[in-house]
């Protein structure tokens, strides 16, 4: 990693650690590239605007599973739907795929980014937290 990244990563991880659940400012790398990996993975079936489609696949905005435990929305965006949805039978027609082929900065900026822009500010998660988790779940 060239050294500006690794200053950047720095200030995001300090900031993740003692900014809480405020906002970050769009400026912020791992916003920034939350926005490019939202856009390149998750638009397509999420939109722009997180509000899914109806049948297809749920809004974003406005879940509390996105806003909520850390470790839920991570363990989903690593795992996909089909290995962690509940059993109570499928609620949407679409399934969503498993990005455990993102590394531990990019699962933690796209997960940040959705739960800045569509779960009202909910804290934002570090490399380290993804990395753990990824560790606990048994993913790779
Ligand atoms: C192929 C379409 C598709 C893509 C691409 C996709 N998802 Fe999903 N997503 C779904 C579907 C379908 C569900 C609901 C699955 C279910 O509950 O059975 C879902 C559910 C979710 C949920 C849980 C929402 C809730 O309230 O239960 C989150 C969080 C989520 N997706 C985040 C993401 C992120 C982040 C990305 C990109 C890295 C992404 N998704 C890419 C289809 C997709």
């Amino acid at each position: 990693m060239p050294r500006s990244g690794l200053a950047a990563a720095l200030v995001t991880m300090l900031c993740a650690a003692a900014c809480g659940g405020s906002r970050l400012p769009p400026s912020d790398p791992q916003m920034k590239r939350g926005l490019e990996l939202y856009s390149d993975n998750c638009l397509v079936c999420h939109q722009a605007s997180g509000g899914g489609v109806a049948d297809l696949q749920p809004a974003l905005m406005g879940s509390s599973k996105v806003a909520g435990d850390q470790a839920t929305v991570v363990r989903w965006v690593l795992l996909g739907s089909e290995a962690e949805q509940a059993v109570a039978g499928r609620r949407y027609q679409n399934v969503m795929p498993a990005f455990d082929h993102l590394g531990d900065e990019d699962v933690a900026a796209v997960v940040t980014y959705v739960r800045q822009t569509f779960g009202n500010g909910a804290s934002p998660v570090t490399p380290a937290f993804v990395a753990a988790t990824r560790k606990a779940s048994g993913s790779r």
